[in-house]
């Protein structure tokens, strides 16, 4: 058991806990997985490598952080929050670039060593913008935490840590958009992604992932923790919260919040404009795979049976996905974990 700077004790996964893990999650439970511990935060091994490092990251007060639990939401937000930023007449070449390339994913490193995703080449888009941003450095050091240390400022960073473990001066030094999704939906957006993504490779039944959900047995681990450190702390002036439902529901005037919050000073026809270039449809037709064919990294059947990142991009799908039971035992855990929240999630758009 080792601590970190953060205060948490690693603690590794044994035994049934490790090897059903090992079964269902063929992408990366093989790398051995760890608990930081209060909390029960699940990551894979390769985490603790860089968890001291991203907890000690130099924030800027130019920097902006998109921070999310997985499938709120992230990389519309992302989209959102960088154009918003850096491209707001829509005429900046950078935008060509993948969003993750220009808002880089904090603490990826630790996915990009499954066995199933082969070692990206010299070529590979992602590796060229690293040499190019981080001339001289070992990729083995983190390309992802790398390249988010070397962004020109003002730098929009993303990451799906909980705040207790990312810079602990985060919220007092830049500004933090939070955003939260309704645990239905993210439950069953999480599952696709499971599938999808070859990193992650989940093999078992929606079921058993709703299970998984539950018992805070996905990677990262509690949902209610990490909405819970944002929630309580959405009274300060560097934290903006938006829910998903909201930003789906009300574009317009969300973004207009945003324009305040990061004082972007946009005109309405611009993020009227901005709306519709980061609305769904847009961002799916957008969805180019540069470099790699998209077999690299995702499993192409579930491509063709459920479709790809941009799977539905609704409130409310998740109706019809649950047998009875299952919905029972989610809605029970849901009223739980509610219970002095003071939050009233959308389920549907009606
Ligand atoms: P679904 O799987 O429900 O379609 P994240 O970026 O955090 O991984 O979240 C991904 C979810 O956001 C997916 O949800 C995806 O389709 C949805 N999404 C991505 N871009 C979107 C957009 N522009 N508008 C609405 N939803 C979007």
């Amino acid at each position: 058991m080792t601590s970190t700077a953060s205060g948490h004790e690693v603690v590794p996964l044994e035994g049934d806990e490790l090897r059903r893990q090992e079964k269902d999650f063929t992408g990366y439970a093989d790398l051995g997985m760890v608990r930081f511990n209060p909390g029960r935060c699940l990551f894979m091994e390769p985490f603790t490598k860089f968890a001291d490092k991203i907890y000690k990251f130099p924030v800027k007060s130019s920097d902006v952080y998109v921070v999310t639990w997985p499938k709120c939401g992230t990389t519309w937000c992302q989209e959102i929050v960088w154009t918003m930023r850096n491209n707001p007449n829509l005429d900046n070449q950078m935008a060509k670039m993948p969003v993750n390339g220009r808002v880089p994913f904090l603490e990826f490193d630790m996915l990009l060593k499954s066995k199933l995703l082969k070692p990206p080449a010299p070529d590979n888009p992602m590796m060229q913008g690293f040499q190019k941003m981080c001339p001289g450095k070992d990729p083995s050091d983190g390309v992802f935490f790398q390249m988010s240390e070397a962004l020109p400022d003002p730098r929009t960073i993303k990451s799906h840590l909980p705040l207790s473990l990312l810079p602990p001066d985060m919220l007092k030094t830049s500004k933090v958009v939070y955003v939260a999704r309704n645990p239905k939906d993210v439950v069953v957006s999480f599952h696709h992604h499971s599938r999808l993504f070859k990193g992650h490779n989940y093999v078992g039944s929606f079921e058993d992932f709703v299970q998984y959900f539950v018992d805070d047995d996905l990677l990262y681990g509690p949902y209610w923790l990490h909405l819970k450190e944002a929630w309580e702390r959405r009274e300060e002036s560097n934290l903006h919260f938006i829910f998903y439902e909201d930003l789906k529901s009300n574009n317009i005037e969300e973004l207009k919040k945003l324009n305040r919050f990061l004082e972007t000073k946009l005109t309405d026809t611009q993020l009227e404009k901005i709306s519709n270039y980061t609305s769904f449809n847009e961002m799916k037709s957008r969805d180019l795979v540069p470099g790699d064919s998209a077999s690299d990294y995702m499993n192409v059947e579930v491509i063709h049976k459920d479709g790809g990142f941009f799977r539905k991009g609704t409130v409310g799908d998740w109706k019809g996905k649950y047998t009875p039971e299952l919905e029972v035992k989610i809605d029970n855990w849901i009223k739980k974990n509610l219970q002095g929240f003071g939050i009233n999630f959308k389920y549907s758009t009606a």
